[in-house]
């Protein structure tokens, strides 16, 4: 007689475990399978994000901004450091040790909360009498039987055609996370997320970075405004980024990584460097989930079809995270796995696409949340805009980073707010004002009216709001 649970997570990253968390709160008798590993083979629950995305990605940007603090910025505030040396071991080791206390904090939270957690890949087997089958294969084998399954079983990274990941030469996410030394020449495939985190990385611990992008338009998804003083500060800063090329061919060799492009006049080029990092966006994984055996719907590209609940087409079904349609963020799959939870529980759990925040984590960051002014220009929408510069607020000027501005377009007929937008110091926690503004449907002047402490980053925020109606302050 096989375990049964009311409610099986497949996969235990930000979407799954946290799925699993809330799904037991409410009562079930909830299990988590996931089967990553250690270094020693132990579980190593957290998926991408603890393992080799956003923590860890942290992390090293977090070490590296020490260290170009202490080489570029100290002299500034009067603080002469002479000698500063780095320890790559050392930083990587440290990364290593944040991401295991992540892992242990989820299989401590997962215990806490009852979920039983099983450390193996989970596979459908079949659905026989309104439960499904599902075998762990682990250490042990075993099947277990679910009234609910929840798949949350994530993304791995595109490779280039003909250019596999070798972690060697060849990167990932996975092996841009744990170089042993500096390269002294990095090549970047793709100026998205990845590429401008991973780059500024190396850069800052002193490789000279080169990003190839396809696309002929400088981070395309954020709004024009920023991105253009993005592309002008990352390239102060160092970063060599050429936009509109065409890979043709990627070698790799015992002397390193030779990739044939085309530039964007179309002309032949090649650029060899010691390290390259592949970094073209993440394909759904259904890897060893076996989702034929009950007859899961996989789309053309190979994510779980799901409806905007969350639903598969299978009863009892569901799918949240990576896996699924939607963009590829923790946050976003953490949201999907509790409502996912709630409306098994018969409640109304609620994600509002609208309202998820983005952020690239570089120096400056940048960060936003609703629609850009290209595509409220696209949609039509006629707005009003507000842009309040970090170099007129005094705690920006006290720290010394200065760069960037808050933008804030709102309905020119309502003020309701539309779209916030963020480069600058600590945008990544400047932008959960505009969030909560958003889902609360503020107005500009909502935000203008409220009191931001002083001196601090937010004033930029209610600066921001004040400009939507051209009464600036400080400006
Ligand atoms: P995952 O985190 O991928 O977890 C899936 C889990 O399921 C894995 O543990 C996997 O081993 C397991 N699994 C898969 N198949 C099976 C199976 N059959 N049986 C058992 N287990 C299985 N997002 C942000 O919001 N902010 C960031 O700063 C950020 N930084 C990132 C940096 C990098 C370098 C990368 C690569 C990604 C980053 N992301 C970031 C994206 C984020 O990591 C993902 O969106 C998030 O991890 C998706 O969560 P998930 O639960 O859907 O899948
Ligand atoms: P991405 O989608 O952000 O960027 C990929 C880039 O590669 C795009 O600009 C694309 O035009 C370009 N590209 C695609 N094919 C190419 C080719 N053949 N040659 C040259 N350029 C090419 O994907 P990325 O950076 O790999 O990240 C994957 C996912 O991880 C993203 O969806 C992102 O949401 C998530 N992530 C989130 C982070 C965050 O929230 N701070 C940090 C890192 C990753």
């Amino acid at each position: 007689m096989s375990k049964k649970f009311d409610v099986v997570v497949i996969g235990g990253g930000p979407g799954g475990y946290i799925a699993a968390i809330r799904a037991a709160q409410l009562g079930f008798n909830t299990a988590c399978i996931d089967e990553w590993k250690n270094a020693a083979g132990g579980p190593a629950p957290g998926g991408t994000c603890t393992n080799v995305g956003c923590i860890p990605s942290k992390a090293l940007l977090q070490s590296s901004e020490h260290y170009d603090h202490a080489t570029h910025h100290f002299a500034d505030h009067g603080i002469s450091a002479k000698d500063v040396k780095m320890d790559v071991a050392k930083m990587v080791a440290r990364k290593d040790g944040v991401v295991k206390q992540n892992n242990d904090g989820i299989l401590y939270l997962l215990k806490k909360n009852k979920v039983s957690f099983f450390h193996g890949r989970g596979s459908f087997v079949a659905a026989k009498d309104g439960l499904y089958e599902i075998k762990v294969a682990g250490a042990a084998e075993e099947v277990i039987a679910a009234k609910h399954v929840i798949v949350a079983t994530g993304s791995n990274p595109r490779a280039l055609p003909g250019a596999a990941f070798d972690e060697e030469n060849i990167l990932s996410n996975d092996g841009a996370l744990r170089l042993g030394a500096v390269p002294k020449k990095l090549g970047v495939i793709g100026s998205g997320v990845i590429g401008l985190e991973m780059g500024s990385v190396w850069r800052r611990l002193g490789a000279e970075v080169v990003i190839l992008e396809a696309l002929p338009a400088f981070l395309g998804a954020a709004d024009e405004g920023v991105a253009k003083e993005a592309l002008k500060v990352f390239t102060k800063q160092g970063l060599k980024i050429e936009l509109g090329v065409k890979i043709s061919d990627v070698k790799s060799g015992k002397k390193g990584v030779t990739v044939a492009y085309a530039n964007a006049k179309g002309e032949a080029q090649e650029l060899a460097v010691d390290k390259l990092i592949v970094s073209i966006g993440r394909v759904a994984n259904t890897i060893g989930l076996n989702p034929d055996a009950v007859g899961l719907k996989l789309d053309e590209r190979g994510a779980i079809v799901v409806d905007g609940d969350c639903k598969t087409n299978l009863s009892n079904v569901w799918a949240v995270g990576d896996v699924v349609r939607g963009p590829m963020l923790a946050h976003k799959a953490e949201e999907e796995g509790v409502a996912v939870a709630e409306r098994i529980a018969g409640q109304h759990g609620h994600v509002n696409f609208n309202t998820i925040p983005y952020v690239i984590y570089t120096s400056p960051e940048i960060a936003w949340v609703g629609r850009t002014e290209q595509q409220l220009k696209a949609d039509g929408v006629a707005y009003k805009a507000g842009q309040f510069p970090f170099l007129a607020n005094g705690r920006a000027r006290a720290l010394g980073d200065t760069t960037g501005f808050v933008k804030i377009l709102a309905d020119a007929k309502t003020d309701e707010i539309l779209g916030v937008h963020i480069i600058g110091p600590q945008a990544s926690e400047l932008i959960a004002e505009a969030v909560m503004a958003i889902e609360f449907r503020a107005s500009a002047e909502d935000i203008a009216r409220i009191c931001h402490a002083h001196p601090s980053l937010s004033e930029s925020t209610k600066e921001a709001a004040l400009a939507v109606d051209k009464r600036t302050l400080n400006f």
